[in-house]
């Protein structure tokens, strides 16, 4: 039995996570959505403001899409906070707030993937599904020896066979959130520590001592790069806002964007397209933001205007208004300098 010391290892080295401490379906729920593409040292911090505001399914259907935004504001991936106010309002009118024992109902919710269904229901209700995400890739791999592409359907149908063979049954949650805390801190990419794994006993690229290999992965697609211009437009005390209509980043407020190029003369034109007779006032120069599948290479600008012409989803903000609304990890520069420039300006 390769899992035998596993649950016995977590007893003694389980991470002690805020979300930890709770069977809760609702929080961890909540827990499940933050730790999706973020670090569990990351989301703590978030996961408790985020249930002191919204301690039920109920308080989060009932709140604002802005103030869910807000407290989500630097975790990033802003369409999880989306679908999850969206779910806790299905949960709410149409399962009387209660998350039911259901992998299914929880797999058919907004935003929740067969690994956050197979994590929320193995840990809130003692179901036994494999959370396989990459961390339980990598350790199934490794541990059975598993050298193919892990990228190929039948190779994760044959992971997630294996995982579903082994998982404990009566400790689903505990087996899952092992597995979790061993890829993260021992059978970690590159090369393992496998002298101190409970696994290393059974463990075929532990024997093979291949398990720097492992799991194979066909190279993934580098992001792409763009130039973005970023514009602080600026009349008097405020400066113009603008929510994102795009799929990236959609719901949140930046300032104004020329996606077709960053050179000041295509900014120029990107503002008077919008109605305004800009005035240019400095050069801020250069940020760079990283998303899954682009790069924005930004040169930053001043621009004044006399006029604050009316533009569709937007709105001339002050700096508390400007502090208020929830901005992208990628105007953390420009907000910066904006909040800034309008200090100066009172
Ligand atoms: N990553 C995703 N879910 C997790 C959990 N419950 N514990 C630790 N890391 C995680």
């Amino acid at each position: 039995m390769p899992y035998s010391q596993l649950l016995s290892w977590y007893e003694r080295n389980k991470r002690t996570l805020p979300f930890r401490g709770t069977r809760d379906p609702y929080a961890v729920w909540v827990s499940e959505i933050m730790l999706q593409q973020t670090r569990a040292e990351t989301v703590a911090g978030y996961y408790d403001r985020f249930l002191k505001r919204f301690p039920t399914v109920r308080a989060l259907a009932e709140a604002d899409e802005q103030e869910v935004l807000k407290l989500w504001e630097g975790l990033g991936y802003y369409s999880r906070a989306r679908n999850l106010h969206r779910a806790a309002g299905i949960v709410y009118h149409e399962y009387n707030g209660v998350i039911p024992a259901s992998y299914e109902v929880v797999r058919s919710l907004p935003g929740v993937g067969d690994y956050t269904a197979a994590a929320v229901c193995s840990i809130a209700f003692g179901l036994p599904y494999p959370a396989i995400d990459g961390n339980l890739t990598r350790v199934i791999s490794r541990v059975h020896g598993i050298r193919e592409d892990v990228g190929i359907p039948s190779v994760r149908r044959e992971i997630r066979r294996l995982a579903g063979e082994n998982i404990d049954r009566e400790r689903p949650g505990d087996w899952n959130q092992a597995l979790m805390d061993i890829g993260a801190s021992l059978c970690v990419p590159g090369t393992p520590d496998c002298a101190y794994c409970p696994l290393n006993a059974r463990c075929d690229a532990c024997a093979n001592e291949d398990a720097d290999m492992l799991p194979v992965r066909a190279a993934a697609k580098p992001p792409v790069p763009m130039d973005v211009g970023v514009s602080l437009v600026t009349c008097g005390g405020k400066i113009l806002l603008m929510q994102r209509e795009a799929a990236l980043l959609r719901g949140l407020w930046v300032f104004a964007l020329c996606e077709s190029g960053s050179g000041k003369q295509d900014m120029e034109n990107r503002l008077r397209a919008l109605g305004l007779d800009p005035r240019f006032a400095a050069d801020l120069g250069e940020a760079k933001h990283v998303f899954t599948h682009r790069v924005w290479n930004m040169r930053l600008y001043h621009f004044t205007v006399e006029k604050q012409a009316q533009i569709k989803n937007a709105i001339w903000a002050d700096a508390d208004i400007l502090s208020a609304l929830p901005l992208p990890t990628a105007m953390k520069k420009a907000r910066q300098i904006a909040i800034e420039t309008l200090r100066e300006s009172r």
